[in-house]
């Protein structure tokens, strides 16, 4: 089973490369953020309740992603593995990330962190705030305050995973098409 944890800051181009990965190594997608919008879209209480973190940039409680994560891994059962993206962002969710792993045998087998510079990081948001109508896309001060938590609450987990070994910087510049190619061989190289 191949579990990827797809890492890096907001813009970094994690949904973007997903989709290559997913395609080239047979894996399911797990993002949180995607999941959190689909509650707000349903307009469910949970959605309602993450609505007013997610518009300021702020984490949604871990409790909270913890249990949407844990409900498509018991839903998946027989999947070759997964990618996560936007999962863990604190070092609570990777704590329980490796502990609902354990319970299938099928630890996280690396931490691919893409590794882009901070202008263009603000550059590609305000870009895809045009036409995302993602409230958190829309402003710069919302952007800034993403990163910033980024570089607080999630930061960290480099330590961790780079302490079990499965920490793999790759250079998340460049063109779509040359990070995905970056990315396939790091993951065939595990
Ligand atoms: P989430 O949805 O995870 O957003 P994010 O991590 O802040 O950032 P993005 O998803 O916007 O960036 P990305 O790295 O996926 O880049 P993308 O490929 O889209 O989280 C949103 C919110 O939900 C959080 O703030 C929080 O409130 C909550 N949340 C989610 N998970 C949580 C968790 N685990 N715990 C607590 N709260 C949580 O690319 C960005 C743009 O750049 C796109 O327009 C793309 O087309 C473009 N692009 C991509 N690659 C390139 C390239 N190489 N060159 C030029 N443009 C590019
Ligand atoms: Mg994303």
């Amino acid at each position: 089973m191949l579990n990827l944890v797809l890492f890096g800051p907001p813009g970094a181009g994690k949904g973007t490369q997903a989709e290559f990965l997913i395609e080239n190594f047979d894996l399911i997608h797990l993002s949180t953020g995607d999941l959190l919008r689909s509650e707000i879209a349903a307009q469910t209480e949970l959605g309602i309740q993450a609505k007013s973190f997610m518009d300021k940039g702020e984490l949604v409680p871990d409790e909270v992603v913890i249990k949407m994560i844990e409900s498509k891994l018991a839903a998946n059962k027989t999947a070759k593995g997964f990618i996560f993206d936007g999962f863990p962002r604190t070092v609570a969710q990777a704590k329980a990330l490796d502990s609902l792993l354990d319970n299938n045998a099928t630890p996280v087998s690396a931490m691919m962190c893409l590794e882009v510079e901070k202008a263009e990081l603000i550059n590609r948001l305000l870009n895809r705030g045009k036409t995302s109508g993602r409230p958190d896309d829309a402003n710069e001060a919302v952007i800034e305050n993403r990163i910033n938590i980024y570089n607080v609450k999630t930061m960290p987990l480099i330590n961790y995973y780079e302490g079990k070994g499965k920490y793999r910087p790759i250079k998340g510049m460049g063109t779509i098409e040359e990070i995905a190619l970056r990315l396939k061989s790091a993951v065939e190289n595990l």
